[in-house]
């Protein structure tokens, strides 16, 4: 952890659309949140989405992620609680998409993130900061990988679920070398299972055989309450803390707990 006050600082990426990185962030946040860890999420992707899904309109958003990254406010300024005990939010706004290229001319433009992790001072002591990545390898992303001290990879079981997936190990590995050498795989996490269908169990031991232990044992299995909670602006615990989708992100909570008290039993 090399952020006082936040860490260990998650960042959930695939350049590829579409594959449960928000609903992962803000579900896995939550269920951190439930089992009493005191939880940041920051929503780097100009879609809003873990914004909405937790009940903030991105047009209301009058301080966001952008004016940390852009260096107008500080962490501490940008967050607010949330109605979910436990999990605070630094919520995203339209203007990210243009922090792309405004950062561009910027000096030390991939540290901007982890500058602002740095000069954090605020009173509050979180356990775990979730950094929900937008889908595309550009310069937020990066950003996020040189703030975190982990990655997690969300694939959706299907067949092009490992398209890209070169490209990002490959931009992972880069960036270790390059900007930030304490950057640990946490994982891989399969989303929107369906074993009833045969090629996703499939894919599913394909993934097993080739990355082994880095894929977490709990699986995401595709649930209607997942994608409603976001409707209602709360997370899935909240909305049907019974439903499968719900109990599976719990687990994961507890399985990731689990697995970073003991970090040597991950190793590869
Ligand atoms: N386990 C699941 N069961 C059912 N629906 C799901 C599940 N996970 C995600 N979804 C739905 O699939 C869609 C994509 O999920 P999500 O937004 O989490 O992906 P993403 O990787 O963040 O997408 P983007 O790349 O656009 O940011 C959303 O409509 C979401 O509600
Ligand atoms: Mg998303």
């Amino acid at each position: 952890m090399k952020h006082q006050g936040l860490g260990p600082v998650l960042a959930i990426a695939n350049q590829k659309g579409g594959v449960g990185k928000t609903t992962t962030s803000v579900n896995l946040a939550a269920s951190l949140a439930a089992l009493e860890k005191k939880v940041l999420l920051l929503d780097l992707d100009p879609q809003g989405n873990a914004s909405s899904g937790l009940g903030i309109d991105k047009q209301e958003a009058n301080i966001s992620l952008y004016d940390v990254l852009v260096g107008d406010c500080s962490l501490v300024e940008a967050m607010r609680h949330t109605n979910f005990e436990g999990l605070s939010i630094v919520p995203a706004s339209m203007d990210l998409a243009g922090a792309e290229v405004e950062l561009v001319g910027m000096a030390q433009r991939e540290y901007r993130l982890s500058h602002a992790f740095s000069a954090y001072q605020g009173n509050e002591r979180f356990d775990y900061v979730i950094i929900d990545c937008p889908p595309a390898l550009n310069l937020l992303t990066v950003n996020a990988l040189t703030a975190a001290d982990r990655v997690m990879i969300t694939l959706q079981t299907e067949f092009y679920a490992l398209e890209g997936l070169t490209q990002l190990l490959e931009t992972i590995r880069r960036i270790r070398q390059a900007l930030n050498p304490n950057l640990d795989m946490d994982g891989i996490l399969l989303t929107m299972v369906d074993r009833r269908n045969k090629l996703a169990v499939q894919v599913e031991q394909e993934v097993r055989d080739y990355f082994g232990a880095q894929v977490y044992e709990t699986i995401i299995p595709r649930n209607v309450r997942l994608s409603e909670a976001p409707s209602f602006g709360i997370p899935a615990l909240q909305h049907d803390i019974r439903s499968k989708g719900a109990q599976a992100y719990l687990a994961l909570a507890r399985e990731m707990l689990l697995r970073h008290s003991a970090p040597q039993a991950m190793e590869v």
